[in-house]
Formats: C-alpha cells, sequence, structure tokens
C-alpha cells in the first residue's frame, strides 16, 4: 500500500491530495523525517518508525508560510496547494533565505494547473519576511 493512502483512507487526514499517482506532480507530498517525499509511490512499509509530516501538521515555518497564502490569496483552485505548502516548507526548513533561483529548484516538482507559480514564489519572500519580523 502507498503511503498515501495510509495517511488519507487509514489514519484520515485527508489534506494529502492525490494527483498523477506516479511521482509527477507533488500533490502527495509529506515529509518523512524532514524530508520530502511524494507519498503516492512510497511503500507504507518505509514509513514505519519514521516521523510523517502532513499539511494537518504544524511547524514554525509552516506558520509562516500559511499566514503569507492567505495574505496573498495564492490557491486559485487549492488541489495542489497542500503540496505546494508542505514543498515551501522543506524549502525553509533547509535554506534561511531562498533566492528566486532556490525557490524555482526547490518548487520544481510541484505542479499547479491553474498556474499559481508567480504567486507561490511571492508568497515563500513573504514567509521569510514574516519570519524576519518576528526575531
Ligand atoms: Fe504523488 Fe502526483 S500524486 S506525485
Amino acid at each position: 500500500m502507498p503511503l498515501l493512502w495510509a495517511i488519507r483512507d487509514i489514519v484520515g487526514l485527508t489534506g494529502t491530495k492525490f494527483g498523477c499517482g506516479v511521482s509527477q506532480c507533488g500533490a502527495c507530498s509529506v515529509l518523512i523525517d524532514g524530508t520530502l517525499t511524494k507519498s503516492c509511490s512510497m511503500p507504507v512499509s518505509y514509513a514505519f518508525g519514521k516521523e510523517i509530516f502532513t499539511i494537518e501538521g504544524s511547524s514554525p515555518n509552516l506558520e509562516f508560510l500559511r499566514e503569507a497564502w492567505n495574505e496573498g490569496n495564492v490557491p486559485q483552485c487549492g488541489y495542489c496547494q497542500s503540496g505546494q505548502l508542505i514543498a515551501a516548507t522543506s524549502l525553509l526548513d533547509a535554506t534561511e533565505n531562498p533566492t528566486d533561483k532556490d525557490i524555482d529548484a526547490a518548487m520544481s516538482s510541484n505542479i499547479c494547473r491553474c498556474g499559481t507559480y508567480t504567486r507561490i514564489k511571492k508568497a515563500i519572500h513573504k514567509a521569510v519576511a514574516l519570519k524576519n519580523e518576528s526575531i
């Protein structure tokens, strides 16, 4: 069983989405022990004993990103946004002040059919600003 279905159907956390099912879209992104992972193609057995962080979780970087996402009205249809937020959380966990190039590289495996990429990039910069203001 892919981890995605264990998260959604057994645990009941439905924020993580099924998009392509073949590791191409990023809708199913989660963090496994802090590593960005596409849960649709990860066997659930791989996750035993590991920390799984989903969009239902909370971390300082995810909270700054949520605030920036809301301020910037980032989502359009919204379907991909939980995966986008998890990928952005992974980026901010690894990089304090990402450049546009860093953001493009980190977010390149998360597809948005509505084309919200410009708003996503702006919101990531805003989240960094919010974080820096809070220090
Ligand atoms: Fe997993 Fe698309 S549903 S990458």
